[in-house]
């Protein structure tokens, strides 16, 4: 027996409750966990609540990610013991997420625990931190420099936007931190960010006869947006 979070639709509505469940009710799958840690996301909020569509199986255990140990396996790449890591595969909206103590799964979403890392902390980083990092790499990729100008980060002070700021901060780029909250500059430094300019700032409507040519590439007048929905 386990404990997980359970999600059911009681006439269209989203009925949450901590659910003790027997093993023989997870999912199929070929590797089965014992879940150390698993984060709550934004997106694990709404399928709780029962607002937006994130659910799209019923009965479903919430949680868009995991960390934990595999405990049987029938597929060669995993042994009994070796820590892991779950994120996406849509975990907690067609698949069963991690929040609860159990999970069986499909060897194909699971990646190994760097050793660098311990359960707590990949979880603490997240989806959301591991989202801000293809962020970072895929400028990176695009060829953006640490001298290349300083690099806008939008949403800030959110749960994408403050990774992205230490990363990049970290990897020795001039970030720029936009925020609609003032009193997060304090926080926004102790990140990295080398300046912070309010969102109303950007917000604002642009000039009739503005500097097109500037506006290329995602550059923005010397600086680069950190769009994390593209
Ligand atoms: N979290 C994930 O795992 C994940 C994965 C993939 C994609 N995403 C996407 O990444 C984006 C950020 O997600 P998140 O989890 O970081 O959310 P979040 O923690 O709620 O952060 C979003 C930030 O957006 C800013 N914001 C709020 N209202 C705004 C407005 N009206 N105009 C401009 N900015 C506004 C706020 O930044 P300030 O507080 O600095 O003002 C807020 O903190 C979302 O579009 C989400 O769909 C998230």
């Amino acid at each position: 027996m386990f404990n997980a979070i359970l999600l059911s639709q009681d006439d269209k509505r989203t009925r949450a409750e901590l659910a003790r469940l027997g093993e023989a009710q997870l999912p199929v799958g070929n590797v089965k966990l014992r879940i150390e840690y698993s984060t709550l996301n934004y997106k694990d909020a709404l399928a709780m609540t029962g607002r937006g569509l994130v659910v799209k199986s019923w009965p479903m255990v919430p949680g868009i990610d995991l960390a934990g140990v595999v405990e049987r396996s029938a597929h060669p790449v995993w042994q009994p013991g070796q820590r892991v890591v779950v994120t996406g595969w849509g975990l907690g909206e067609t698949r069963w997420g991690g929040l609860a103590q159990k999970a069986r799964l499909d060897a194909e979403c699971l990646l190994p625990l760097p050793s660098a890392y311990t359960p707590r902390q990949a979880m603490a980083i997240g989806t959301a931190g591991f989202t801000a990092a293809l962020c970072a790499m895929a400028l990176q990729r695009h060829g953006l420099r640490p001298d290349s100008g300083e690099v806008l980060v939008t949403g800030a002070a959110g749960g994408v936007g403050s990774i992205a700021v230490a990363l990049l901060a970290g990897l020795g780029y001039t970030v720029v931190a936009s925020t609609g909250r003032s009193h997060e500059a304090g926080y926004l430094r102790a990140l990295g960010a080398a300046r912070i300019v309010d969102r109303a700032e950007l917000s604002a409507p642009g000039k009739a006869i503005d500097h097109a040519s500037h506006i290329l590439d995602g550059q923005v007048r010397g600086r680069t947006v950190v769009d994390v929905d593209r």
